[in-house]
């Protein structure tokens, strides 16, 4: 079957809302009334559709934004990379608070369309790109934002060794985290945490602890 326009997809299967930890940004997510909360991922493949990681505002993001925003120092005037943007909602964020420039990216066509989206709907302007950067030499970003990534083994490795020789080099990179799996257990120091509400459905808790961490260079 073929795929639908990502763009119609999106504004045909979410309601736009505000994530919990910030109220402040609207987003383009499922909600348990729209038809995309329900769908299996068995029901997605067979429509040729990735999963939708683009319609939730994970707790690693939901905790990094609400940082970024609280403490607008840390992007202002700077070049900002979000990887793994999903819905944008961290792009979105640091536009927000200042940041010079934002490149949003991710891999999932979706998400390239949710992004360009929800940055639409909030009034900031986010460059996006829908290249895997992973290994890829800086692109003049002083400071590289990370949601809720830490999901895969293999990609938290290469983002790992990916980022900690940016940080090396001199950029600054922050993690936000609820505490998956594949977080890497040193070299990081914890600089805040929040409790973000979630979903039963989506996380099996109403709460979930997230914190945001500094990556230390290796
Ligand atoms: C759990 S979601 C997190 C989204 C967002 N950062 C947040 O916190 O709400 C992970 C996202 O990473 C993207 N992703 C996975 N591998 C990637 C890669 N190599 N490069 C860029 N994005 C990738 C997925 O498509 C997905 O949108």
């Amino acid at each position: 079957m073929t795929p639908p326009d990502p763009a119609a997809f999106i504004r045909a299967n979410t309601i736009l809302h505000e994530p919990p930890l910030i109220p402040e940004i609207r987003l383009h997510l499922a909600s348990e009334i729209v038809p995309i909360w329900q769908m299996t991922e068995e029901e997605l493949e067979k429509s040729g559709l990735p999963p939708p990681f683009w319609a939730f505002a994970w707790a690693g993001g939901q905790a990094l934004s609400r940082y970024i925003l609280d403490h607008p120092e840390v992007v202002r005037g700077k070049r900002v990379l979000d990887f793994g943007s999903g819905s944008g909602l961290i792009a979105i964020a640091a536009m927000k608070a200042g940041a010079s420039s934002v490149l949003a990216a991710d891999i999932d066509a979706f998400a390239v369309a949710s992004i360009s989206l929800n940055a639409e709907v909030n009034n900031v302007s986010v460059l996006v790109s829908g290249d895997d950067l992973v290994g890829a030499a800086n692109g003049g970003w002083d400071v590289i934002l990370i949601g809720d990534m830490c999901y895969e083994r293999p990609l938290a490795e290469r983002i790992e060794i990916w980022v900690r020789g940016l940080v090396a080099e001199g950029a600054a990179a922050l993690i936000g985290d609820p505490g998956r799996t594949y977080l890497p257990k040193t070299g990081l120091e914890k600089i805040i945490s929040y409790a973000v509400k979630t979903t039963r459905e989506l996380e099996d808790t109403d709460v979930r602890n997230t914190s945001v961490w500094r990556v230390l260079a290796a």
